[in-house]
Formats: C-alpha cells, structure tokens, sequence
C-alpha cells in the first residue's frame, strides 16, 4: 500500500515509517519539522536502503494538504503529527486545540475531497482517564483527561469515531502505552525538547552526564515498592503494531480500537534497576513528592491487538533501557543543555 504518514519524521512516525518499508509498503510523509529534524529522512533511507517521498508541510495549511493528495496516490493515512508535551498543554490550551484538532479536521477534509477513507490514528491510553481497575482493556469507558493533551486525543477519536460511522470510513484507533527505547542501529530515536518530562529520558540524560539526578515522583504509592507503576513499550514494537492495523484496513473493518502496550507493568525503580544492569551505569536518584495528575498504576491488557491483529510484542525491558541507551549515546550530550539540581 502507498501510506501517508503525517508526523513522519517524529518518533514513533519515523520508526513506523521504517517498519513500512521493511514490510514493502511505499511511504509518504509529511511534517513541519516542529518537533523533528529534516535529517531523519536520510537516517530512514540509511536503515532500509529504501526511497520516500518527503513533504515539508503543515497540517495547519489546507491547499498544502490538497497538494499532497492531488500528487500521491494515497491508500491509508497514519495519523501521527501533533503536540504532544502534556505541561505546555496546560500553559496552552489553545495551541493544543489549534493544532492538533484544527490540524486533523483539515487532514479529514483532504482525504474527504480526495477520496481517501482509511486511517490509522496515534492515540493514547490517557482517553481512559482514572481507570477503574488495572490492566486496562478497549471495554472500558473512556474517562475525564487530566490534561488539554489528552483531551485532543479523546476529540479526535470521537470526530473520527462519527467520520467513520457516518462516511463508511475504516479508522483505527491505536491507543499507546508508554513508548521508550529506540532503532537498535542507534540512528534514530527520542529527542526531547529541553527538560524531558518523560522517566527514560530523563533517565538517559543522567546517564550520559547532562542531568546530575533523576527525580523519582513519589514512593508512596500503593504498589509493591510504592513508586508508579507503567506499561512500557519498545517503540520498534508500537511501529510494527500499525503494520498489523493495515490489516484492518485491508479488511475494510469499520472502526476499530486497540490498546498497544505489552501487558506488564514496571515501577519507576524496577525500570532505574535495569537500566543500571543492563548498561553498567548508576543512575543516581532521589525520592520527590508525587507529579499532579499521576495515577499509581496503569498498564494495558493488550490481548485484542494480539489476537486480531496477529501482533505480538517482541522487546523487553532490557531491549528498552539498552536501546534508550545506544541512542543517546550517538546522540552525546547537547552543547545547550543547563545542568539541572
Ligand atoms: P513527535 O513530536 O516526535 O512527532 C510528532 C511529529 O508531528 C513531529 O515530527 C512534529 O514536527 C509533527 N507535527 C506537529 N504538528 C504538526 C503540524 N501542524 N503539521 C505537520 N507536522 C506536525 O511525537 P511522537 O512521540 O512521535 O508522537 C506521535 C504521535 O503519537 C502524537 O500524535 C502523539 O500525541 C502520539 N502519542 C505519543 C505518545 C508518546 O509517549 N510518545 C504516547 C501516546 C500517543
Ligand atoms: N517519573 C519519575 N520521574 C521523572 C519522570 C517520570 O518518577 O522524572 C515517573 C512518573 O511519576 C510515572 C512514570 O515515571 O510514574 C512514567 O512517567 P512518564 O512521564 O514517562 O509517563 P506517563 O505515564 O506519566 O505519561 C505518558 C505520556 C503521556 C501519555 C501517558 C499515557 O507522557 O503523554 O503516558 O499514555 F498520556
């Protein structure tokens, strides 16, 4: 199939894109280069010895959208270009808003004009809110988002959910746990803008020296060791997931929605004792008081992606912390960076 894959030079968009080709898809992508770099788009070619085709464009500028479309013949959309910083949500609601719900209704309508109706979407387990119980599965109601990030991924499941329904798309909704790790070759991965807000790359960047200590956000959680409990998942295993959802797509299924995440959860201090195991470096750490709005556990039952989708997680967290590694050491320490207390 010829996919489209907004937000393609991003993280989890460039992985995907990788696993695409490897998988004999052709791709397009298209980004404004936000939040990613232009040379990401070698570092593809580099891994897969495969072309793309590379549009730098914003989803913001619809006769740009309408360009696209009228030059590729387009069979499936995957849908990861948008803000994603949860605290700067809360600073900015309104950009949030802007780009990610305007940007996607403008995406909607070139694919309407153009008549394009399949689509993979980025979403996350955050549309679940404060879950009843823990592991989570797509059975649950969605829930109150504690943040402006989160609630443009529940808007846009439910604009879709009615696009859908109401013009016999087939849309998939693909709801992430917590991706961390990077392409074993080291060439691409996470780069976090300033402070990372997220534990693996803070993790990493105590590591390589540029941050003197981890802050650990409570330990008095009601979990084995008292410290959050997530469902990390290897981002080359998320990509390969949106290779499987083609699928559906293949078998014009409607709507459909998947949790992907492995199914196991690891406390903050399991996910520091691996790192320091695997990679052979401490990792300094000490005990903060709990992050606003974070829930103790939180992990999926991912059980309909494997048998619907045939998808199978291959990583484990060793992978992870080791690959969330090698990466950051290509990467070094940035110049920029201020040492943190
Ligand atoms: P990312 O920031 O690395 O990638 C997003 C890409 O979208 C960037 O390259 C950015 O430049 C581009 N972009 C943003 N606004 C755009 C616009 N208006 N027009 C064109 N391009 C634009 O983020 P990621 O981690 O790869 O996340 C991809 C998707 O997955 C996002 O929608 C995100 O919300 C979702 N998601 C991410 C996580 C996570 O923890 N990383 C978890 C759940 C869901
Ligand atoms: N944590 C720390 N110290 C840090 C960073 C994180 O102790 O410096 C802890 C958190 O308290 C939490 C765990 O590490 O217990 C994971 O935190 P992350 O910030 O890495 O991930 P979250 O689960 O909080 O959030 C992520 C994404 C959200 C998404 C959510 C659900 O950042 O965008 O998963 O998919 F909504």
């Amino acid at each position: 199939m010829r996919i489209l894959v907004t937000g393609g030079t991003g993280y989890i968009g460039s992985h995907t894109a990788v696993e695409l080709l490897n998988a004999g898809h052709e791709v397009v992508i298209f980004d404004n280069l936000s939040n990613s770099d232009i040379e990401v788009v070698d570092k593809i070619k580099k891994i897969t010895g495969k072309s793309l085709v590379f549009y730098y464009a914003d989803m913001l500028d619809k006769p740009a959208l309408d360009k696209i479309f009228d030059q590729e013949p387009i069979d499936c959309v995957i849908h990861f270009a948008g803000l994603k910083a949860v605290g700067e949500s809360v600073k900015n609601p309104y950009l949030y808003y802007h780009n990610n719900i305007v940007g996607t209704l403008n995406l909607i309508e070139a694919m309407q004009t153009h008549g394009v109706t399949n689509m993979i979407f980025s979403s996350s387990a955050t549309v679940y809110g404060t879950p009843k119980s823990v592991p989570i599965d797509e059975t649950f109601e969605k829930g109150q988002c504690v943040n402006p990030y989160g609630w443009t991924k529940s808007m846009i499941e439910q604009i879709l959910t009615d696009i859908q329904r109401a013009n016999a798309w087939n849309v998939v909704l693909l709801r992430y746990f917590n991706p961390i790790g990077a392409h074993p070759s080291g060439l691409i991965g996470e780069k976090p803008n300033g402070v990372p807000n997220n534990l693996m790359p803070y993790i990493t960047q105590v590591a390589i020296g540029e941050r003197k200590e981890l802050g650990v956000f409570g330990n008095d959680y009601d979990t084995p060791d008292g410290t959050g409990i997530r469902d990390y998942i290897h981002v080359v295993d998320l990509a390969n997931a949106h290779v499987c959802a083609l699928k559906k797509i293949g078998d014009r299924s409607g709507l459909s929605v998947y949790n992907i995440g492995t199914g196991k959860g690891y406390s903050v201090l399991e996910v520091i004792r691996n790192f320091e195991k695997v990679n052979g470096i401490p990792i300094p750490y000490s005990i903060r008081p709990r992050r606003e709005g974070d829930l103790a556990s939180y992990y999926a039952n991912a059980d309909k992606a494997k048998r619907e989708l045939g998808w199978q997680p291959k990583y484990g967290i060793e992978d992870m912390v080791r690959d969330s590694w090698n990466f950051q050491q290509m990467q070094g320490r940035s110049v920029s960076s201020e040492q943190d207390s």
